[in-house]
């Protein structure tokens, strides 16, 4: 029989799950795969801290950096995160020197991905990270082996369980953004500090990697990236109004021959698939060639979806398949221009609240016109008490730097109460 020796690094909320359910499923993953995965060490920063998992003293590896020199090691599966220090070092080190790896690091792989790709097919190792892209959602495997036949022209969706829960509940609760997030942290779909998922730092990180896939690409940072902090309950109040859900969506896509990667709130029609999407589940819908549409959901994170996404990177090694990371060699992968959205147009969304004086109303319009931005649709509502009025406009398709501009012009008046909002709309 087969043998493949594995070296975990981290044993967190992921890596402790993992090293449970590989030594728990030993025997079908053995069978399946026709090769015997043995976990041979783990690493830790804290070689003290009580563990719910039972580790063998000689599992423990002393220093973690340890796995990538020693001879019986052939796998290491990468578990601690983030794109600098530990995790950057074990990876770089473990390619180099000949070893498999399986990591759930986003970051990491949007930010080393393509120099990472270069020495693990220098050095015939697989380099796998399914599971750094939304959890159990099965993307990376999908786009490499099952929809290996299409030419992808778009690929988007709700790629972050954080900002999909928060959104979908104020939809659903008469609560605030704030209210919102303090649950979600107690229940633990946030973290403590839940700026990447909410600035849509997440976002950007996971669909770079699936854009480079789909377009056969470098990675690529020009990607235009807006969070959900400054949408509150008027916005998505409003949206319900004119037919709308809010959503924070990732797309990358082929328009009018550009290519073009965007993350942000989006206005999509209530009766859309996307739109039923809630709570922490994330969904990734791939337009191509000849397939047509094809669609992935299921939860985004946490320790069971994420270990079903490194049992697979794990199963194809067992294996013994050596694949490209991106799919394709490093030779055949292109320097795509992604474009910058300033010249894409966008239907969107623009909300002001002004003083409710004569006057400001036409202010308002002429910038619009101005700018060439023309309205579809117009509601002003007045509040008396309060000496103020919300404008809401609609616009027909217009360039997104018009757009801009018209934000920019409005917030110098001095009739305006609060920062303007603008959200585009994506008829999906
Ligand atoms: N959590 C999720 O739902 C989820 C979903 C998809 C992907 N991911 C990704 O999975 C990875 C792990 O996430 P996690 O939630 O399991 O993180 P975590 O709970 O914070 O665990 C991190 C582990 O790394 C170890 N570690 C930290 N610094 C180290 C160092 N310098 N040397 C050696 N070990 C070190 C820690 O050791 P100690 O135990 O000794 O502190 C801990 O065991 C991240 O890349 C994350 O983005 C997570």
């Amino acid at each position: 029989m087969r043998k493949l020796n594995i070296a975990i690094i981290g044993l967190g909320n992921i890596g402790s799950y993992l090293f449970k359910y590989l030594n728990d499923n030993k025997k079908i993953l053995t069978e399946k795969n026709n090769c015997l995965p043995i976990i041979k060490y783990v690493g830790v920063k804290n070689l003290k801290k009580k563990r719910n998992i039972k580790i063998n003293k000689s599992q423990l590896l002393k220093n973690y950096l340890d796995a990538t020199k020693k001879k019986d090691v052939d796998l290491i599966i990468e578990l601690i995160g983030g794109a600098e220090g530990a995790a950057k070092k074990l990876v770089f080190n473990a390619l180099k020197n000949k070893k498999h790896v399986v990591t759930a690091n986003k970051a990491l792989i949007a930010k080393y991905g393509d120099q990472l790709a270069k020495i693990a097919e220098k050095n015939k190792v697989n380099l796998e990270f399914e599971a750094s892209v939304c959890g159990g959602v099965p993307i990376i495997r999908s786009l490499k082996e099952s929809l290996i036949a299409n030419k992808i022209s778009r690929i988007y969706g709700i790629l972050n369980g954080t900002s999909n829960y928060i959104l979908s509940t104020m939809d659903k609760q008469n609560n605030s953004f704030k209210e919102v997030l303090l649950n979600a942290k107690k229940l633990g779909y946030a973290e403590s500090n839940p700026s990447a998922d909410l600035d849509g730092d997440d976002v950007s990180s996971k669909l770079k990697i699936l854009s480079s896939l789909c377009f056969n690409s470098f990675l690529n940072n020009n990607i235009y990236v807006e969070g959900i902090k400054d949408i509150d309950k008027l916005d998505i109040d409003n949206a319900n109004k004119l037919g709308y859900k809010i959503k924070l969506l990732g797309f990358a896509e082929h328009f009018k021959n550009k290519i073009y990667q965007r993350v942000h709130p989006t206005l999509i029609k209530k009766d859309s698939y996307v739109a039923s999407i809630d709570g922490v589940l994330n969904a990734v819908i791939v337009d191509g060639k000849p397939v047509g549409q094809s669609i992935i959901q299921g939860e985004g994170a946490g320790p069971a979806a994420t270990t079903s996404a490194l049992v697979s990177d794990i199963s194809s090694i067992l294996r013994g398949n050596i694949k490209f990371p991106f799919s394709l060699s490093n030779k055949e992968r292109k320097k795509l221009n992604f474009e910058n959205i300033d010249d894409r147009s966008f239907s969107a969304y623009l909300r002001f609240e002004v003083l409710d004086k004569p006057g400001v109303l036409s202010n308002i319009t002429n910038i619009f016109s101005k700018n060439k931005v023309s309205i579809k649709r117009l509601i002003q509502d007045p509040d008396k008490n309060r000496k103020s009025s919300s404008i809401i406009i609609i616009t027909h398709n217009s360039k997104n730097k018009f757009l801009k501009k018209i934000l920019n012009e409005v917030s110098k008046k001095n009739y305006l109460k609060k920062k303007p909002k603008l959200i585009r709309i994506d008829n999906i």
